[in-house]
């Protein structure tokens, strides 16, 4: 039965539609749907209406940060390289994928891991992943643990299509799955959006949750038993993104810094990635709808753009520092999406436009709760190629393309 304290709360954050289709529901139905409202967050409903001074503060100062270049790197690659290739051998490192998103620009119904981007072979995102993560433990002769966030939705269909593919040849020993938490999502005017008459709209709480999940899913101790110091974390959708990259791993490790972050060039001044930078004087990430004109036009001394360097979601982070900060301050972003949702006669509708908000953390957060990060730049057509769109920027076609640019067979 529906709590006082529950219809309280609906009355006072006026989300009373909520219970239109409850006298419909049978008594199992009605149960499982009492436990979602009882669970669910309504500090989300202020989090709406303060929209607008997220990740904003008046007092707040911006400048750029340098970055390790290519040439940099280039100039001590040898020393970096064994460096990392002895903190990889003695298993300092982990590597965590993020493949809880719903990837819903692709607007394939699957993990976005299991999409083929083959054309005349398979060649599946995953696959891609855990080749490249091979070629490492070719060199180094040791596997790196493999730690694999997916989500509510996606879990099941994720592990089931690893274990079908024999893990692409990875032991599977040393792979270890987590699921991440989820969040409402909500319309324009600030009303929580249904999927059926007996459930709310839920979808993944944003990358942000990685690290709290895997506190939860109690892995920290399975890191501590086998002595990993540092976690490489990285997106699914980058189809040439190299995992604990031995060069990478040895710049991070002997930077001293708790963090760091691979970033590329950005092609166009609005381009959609997180802008680098500093915010009162520590390390920080703009994520791309966030990024005020003034920083995305800004120029500095030579006439070039001044923020520069976007992320690739490819990062480290010592997992010390990350305790210490305990990533459960994280802010949240709202995101304008498209939402399936219960329309007024309560048929389901799946829009061609964005017609709502989801809520997320975000992992780029992180860096600015950390006191510094190096930042290593990458050439973008050597490691980043995301497969983000269906068509146009950032789509199948240009990572294909990507790849074949790179001489790997699809
Ligand atoms: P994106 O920001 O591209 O989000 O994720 P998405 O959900 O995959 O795709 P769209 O925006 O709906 O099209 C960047 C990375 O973060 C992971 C994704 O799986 C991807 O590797 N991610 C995102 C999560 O693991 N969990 C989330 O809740 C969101």
């Amino acid at each position: 039965m529906l709590s006082e304290s529950l219809i309280e709360k609906l009355n006072q954050y006026g989300q009373n539609h909520l219970l239109k289709y409850y006298d419909e529901l049978d008594e199992r139905q009605k149960e499982n749907y009492e436990k979602q409202l009882e669970e669910l967050d309504f500090e989300y409903v202020e989090i709406f209406k303060n929209k607008n001074k997220i990740g904003k503060n008046a007092e707040d100062v911006y400048s750029p940060l340098e970055a390790m270049t290519i040439e940099d790197i280039e100039k001590k690659r040898e020393v970096f390289e064994a460096a990392g290739i002895q903190a990889l051998k003695e298993c300092k490192v982990g590597a965590v994928l993020l493949a809880g998103g719903q990837g819903t620009r692709l607007g394939f119904d699957k993990p976005k891991g299991m999409f083929n981007i083959g054309v005349n072979k398979e060649v599946y995102i995953f696959e891609r992943i855990i080749t490249n993560i091979l070629e490492v433990v070719n060199i180094t002769g040791c596997y790196i643990p493999l730690f694999i966030m997916t989500s509510e939705i996606n879990d099941k269909q994720t592990r089931a299509f690893f274990e079908e593919k024999n893990y692409f040849g990875y032991d599977r020993n040393y792979i270890f799955f987590f699921v991440q938490s989820m969040a409402p999502s909500m319309s324009f005017d600030g009303k929580f959006y249904m999927e059926a008459k007996d459930r709310l709209s839920l979808s993944p709480n944003g990358n942000g949750g990685w690290f709290s999940s895997i506190i939860k899913a109690d892995l920290i101790h399975q890191m501590e038993r086998m002595g990993i110091e540092w976690l490489n974390v990285f997106s699914v959708d980058n189809v040439l993104q190299r995992i604990a990259d031995p060069v990478y791993v040895g710049a991070t490790v002997l930077s001293g810094f708790p963090s760091s972050a691979k970033v590329v060039k950005k092609a166009r001044p609005d381009e959609r990635v997180g802008v680098m930078c500093r915010k009162n004087g520590r390390p920080s990430i703009v994520e791309y709808y966030e990024l005020p004109d003034e920083m995305m036009q800004a120029k500095d001394s030579k006439g070039e753009p001044a923020y520069n360097y976007g992320v690739i979601l490819n990062y480290m982070f010592r997992i010390k520092e990350l305790l210490d900060i305990n990533g459960n301050n994280l802010t949240t972003h709202i995101v304008k999406k498209k939402i399936p949702y219960l329309d007024e006669e309560g048929v389901l509708v799946a829009p061609e436009e964005p017609n709502g908000y989801k809520f997320e953390t975000l992992i780029l957060d992180m860096i600015n709760m950390l006191d510094d990060c190096l930042v290593y730049e990458v050439d973008r057509k050597r490691e980043f190629a995301p497969v983000k769109n269906k068509e146009g920027v950032d789509s199948i076609d240009t990572a294909r393309e990507l790849l074949q640019y790179n001489g790997i067979e699809i």
